[in-house]
């Protein structure tokens, strides 16, 4: 029952539409407008239940209005899902026709929400869906969009990182530190550049073997097997991968100072916030850390900025941050709690001026 997913979300508007033809539901999630429309991207994936895909579509729509707010876009959260009984091949007419309905859907809330790329999805079906709506972010550049957002993502962690490196170690300085990748994509790929650069020792993690070699060859590191990464010793830890990885079992285990890394939803519960801190450990929030993307899309596609200003702004995912470590010592609380009581104030202050 789809009423009883919704219980209890706070947002401001859901919709739902059977799309006959592919037996896929699409769902889109409008969190909050208050500092702008709803932003996030279009998730396609394959769940047990259509009740599955709309609570994932809540729950992201969500963390989306604090990503947002934190990165001080004029955005709010929202998110899509598409929830298919299988992933359509990249390039067929099934494919584009869903993504031309799925756009309809979009098209039909008049601007209350744009979409973007997420999981499964990316910037050829952004480039179908503009065919039909203009509420769309990520197309290709060959099409007049500003591509993967993965290059602005990486410089805004990369940012995140000798912010905590200055706050757990004293120096913005980070040569000679050893920083553990786990999973070397879009973002992680080219990261691990940027700490190259920088002089860091770099351990790289990725299910893909192949992968794993030719991205440490390329900066002289060292790959780890993936069953270790949580428990290999390390000055940083790099979430690049998948979510969840912070846990009550995990956390013990860990053998860093720092986690600061781009994948979303790094915490299993809210309470691992908490056990971080009481480990020692400083954690970089997630939305704070990875918004490099919405600041990416946002920036070229709808704010006109130019070079110097995306500089500008990812390099304040770093200050953002060291904010947050700040407020966490002064009010003795997790910097997760520290990060959602900022984006909150922001919204509030929003709401009211
Ligand atoms: P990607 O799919 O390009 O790269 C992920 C990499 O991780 C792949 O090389 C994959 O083989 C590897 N991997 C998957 N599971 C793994 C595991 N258990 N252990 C080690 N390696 C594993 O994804 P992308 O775009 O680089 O994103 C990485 C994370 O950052 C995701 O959680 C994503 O949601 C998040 N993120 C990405 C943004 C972007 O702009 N691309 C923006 C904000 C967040």
């Amino acid at each position: 029952m789809f009423e009883e997913v919704v219980a209890g979300w706070d947002g401001e508007q859901w919709v739902h539409r059977l799309d006959e033809a592919s037996g896929a539901h699409l769902f889109v999630a409008v969190h909050s407008t208050v500092l702008g429309p709803g932003m996030g991207g279009t998730r396609l994936k394959v769940y047990p239940t259509p009740e599955d895909g709309l609570a994932d579509a809540l729950r992201l729509s969500q963390a989306m209005t604090f990503k947002q707010a934190a990165a001080g876009l004029p955005y709010g959260g929202g998110k899509a899902v598409i929830a298919a009984p299988s992933i359509p091949t990249p390039g067929t007419p099934e494919r584009r026709d869903l993504f031309l309905r799925h756009a309809d859907l979009i098209d039909s809330l008049a601007g209350a929400y744009f979409t973007a790329a997420d999981m499964n999805t990316g910037p050829a079906d952004m480039d179908t869906m503009f065919e039909r709506t203009p509420f769309v972010l990520g197309r290709s550049p060959e099409n007049g969009g500003s591509g993967e957002s993965g290059h602005g993502t990486a410089i805004g962690v990369f940012h995140g990182i000798k912010a905590a490196a200055l706050h757990a170690f004293g120096s913005v300085d980070l040569t000679g530190l050893t920083v553990l990748v786990q999973g070397v994509g879009s973002v992680g790929g080219r990261l691990v550049h940027h700490l190259h650069g920088a002089g860091v020792k770099v351990l790289v993690v990725d299910t893909d073997p192949a992968r794993a070699n030719t991205v440490a060859g390329e900066v002289d590191g060292d790959t780890v097997p993936v069953a270790d990464a949580l428990t290999t010793a390390c000055d940083v830890f790099a979430p690049c991968a998948t979510g969840g990885m912070l846990s009550r079992e995990s956390i013990p285990a860990l053998v860093c100072r720092v986690v600061a890394g781009a994948a979303n939803n790094q915490l299993a519960e809210p309470a691992d916030g908490d056990r971080l801190a009481a480990a020692g450990i400083l954690y970089a929030p997630d939305y704070v850390i990875n918004a490099g993307g919405v600041i990416h899309l946002a920036g070229y596609e709808t704010l006109g900025w130019d070079e110097p200003t995306m500089a500008a702004a990812l390099e304040g995912i770093g200050r953002t941050l060291t904010e947050v470590f700040a407020r966490a010592e002064v009010e003795g609380i997790s910097t997760a709690e520290a990060a959602d009581r900022l984006a909150l104030a922001r919204i509030e202050a929003g709401r009211a001026g």
